[in-house]
C-alpha cells in the first residue's frame, strides 16, 4: 500500500522511541519528500511513502545483516508495504555501492530490483539534503558530516567516497527539475 499517513505511523513506531535522532532525520525527509512530491509531479504518492520509510532498517527490532536499506526493505516487503516502495527503499541513495563494500551486492540486487527515475532521484535528494537531526543541509555537507560521523576507514565512509560524484549529480538533476516546474508555475 502506499498510504503516507500509514508510512509515518509505521516509522514512528519503530524509530521514535529507540532512536529519536534517527527519528528526527525521518521526519524531516518525509515531509521534505512530500513538499519536492507536489513540485516534480508525483501523483501517486510514491516519493513520499519511501521518504517516511527509507531508514526504517535502522530500528533494532527490524535490523538484521546490519545493512539498512535491505534490512528495511525484507521488513516493508513482509509488512504488505507497496512493492515500488519497497524497492526504492532498498536502492535508496546509491545503496548498491554500499552493498558492494559489504559483500552483499548480489542479494541486494537479486531480492530488489532498482528503479531509475526521477521519484528515485528524489528520495535521494530529499536524503541528502536532511541533516541527521532534520534540517535542511546542502549536499556536499551532508557528505562531510557523515565522513566524519564513521570515520576514515569505515565502510560508509568508503562507500560516501565512491557514491559522492553520483549523489552530487543526482541532486543537482531534481534541483533542476523543481526549477523548472516552478518556473512553470
Ligand atoms: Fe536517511
Amino acid at each position: 500500500m502506499r498510504d503516507i499517513a500509514h508510512a509515518r505511523k509505521l516509522a514512528a513506531h519503530h524509530l521514535a522511541e529507540p532512536l529519536p535522532r534517527r527519528w528526527n532525520h525521518v521526519q524531516g525527509v518525509g515531509a521534505w519528500a512530500e513538499q519536492v512530491a507536489a513540485a516534480i509531479g508525483d501523483q501517486e504518492d510514491v516519493l513520499a511513502t519511501a521518504g517516511w520509510l527509507h531508514d526504517i532498517g535502522y530500528a533494532p527490532d527490524i535490523a538484521d545483516t546490519g545493512f539498512h536499506p535491505l534490512d528495511g526493505a525484507r521488513f516493508l516487503r513482509r509488512a504488505g508495504i507497496d512493492e515500488r516502495v519497497v524497492c526504492l527503499v532498498a536502492h535508496h541513495t546509491c545503496a548498491q555501492l554500499e552493498a558492494e563494500e559489504r559483500g552483499l551486492g548480489d542479494v541486494l540486487a537479486v531480492e530488489f530490483p532498482r528503479e531509475r527515475s526521477e521519484i528515485a532521484d528524489a528520495l535521494l535528494y530529499c536524503d541528502m539534503t536532511t541533516s541527521p537531526d532534520g534540517f535542511p543541509v546542502a549536499v556536499p555537507d551532508r557528505l562531510t558530516e557523515i565522513r566524519s560521523r564513521y570515520g576514515p576507514g569505515a565502510i560508509v565512509t568508503r562507500f560516501i567516497n565512491r557514491a559522492a560524484p553520483e549523489i552530487l549529480a543526482t541532486a543537482r538533476r531534481t534541483e533542476e527539475r523543481m526549477a523548472k516546474s516552478y518556473a512553470l508555475v
